[in-house]
């Protein structure tokens, strides 16, 4: 598929687990399409002036989520462009409901041992400041996957693989996905 002759309508939300790579690739997907790129955590952290670990030592997780819901509500509601969303983002139900009617989302699964390789040894994630960090991303993957299942688009992240991977596979999700759409119709 010609990329960036592909006109973008609404904007690609990647929502997955910490450490599935939703920044590098969607940096890369948004460079292919010729589209601007945003972060929502670098936005909340912005809006806010301080970081992700201070915003939860601050206001705790609940503050956090507040601040997400209205970085990625703002964020919508602007030109069609790749979003990279925080973990937790589309676990809140006006997120998906928002994203549901103005863009298009994408899950980029991964299993337990890819992300664990990716995230561990890394400071800035506040949720995985605990003793049994590995457990807790095991436990987020039992109750979030499912809410990331009902994505438009779905694609796997593999250890061996690169982020070029898995953009390709996404533009291949998307076209699956319009066809899918137009036979609805
Ligand atoms: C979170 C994931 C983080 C960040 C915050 C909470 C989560 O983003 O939003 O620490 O709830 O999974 P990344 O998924 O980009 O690491």
């Amino acid at each position: 598929m010609g990329n960036a002759s592909r006109k973008l309508d609404k904007t690609l939300v990647l929502v997955g687990l910490m450490g599935c790579g939703k920044s590098s690739v969607g940096r890369r997907l948004a460079q292919r399409l010729g589209v601007e790129f945003v972060d929502t955590d670098d936005e909340i952290a912005e809006a806010a002036g301080m970081s992700i670990p201070e915003i939860f030592e601050r206001f705790g997780e609940k503050g956090f989520r507040d601040g997400e819901v209205k970085v990625i509500s703002r964020l919508l509601s602007g030109r069609p462009n790749v979003m990279a969303t925080g973990g937790g983002a589309f676990m809140s139900p006006l997120v998906r409901a928002e994203v549901e009617r103005v863009g298009t989302s994408i899950w980029i699964r991964a299993d337990l041992n890819t992300l664990w390789g990716r995230v561990r040894g890394k400071p800035g994630r506040p949720l995985l400041e605990a003793e049994n960090p590995k457990q807790i991303l095991s436990n987020l993957m039992d109750e979030r996957y499912p809410i990331y299942g009902t994505a438009d688009v779905i694609v796997e992240s593999r250890a061996e693989n690169g982020h070029e991977t898995v953009v390709n596979d996404i533009l291949k999700g998307l076209d699956d996905f319009s066809s899918r759409q137009s036979e609805e119709k």
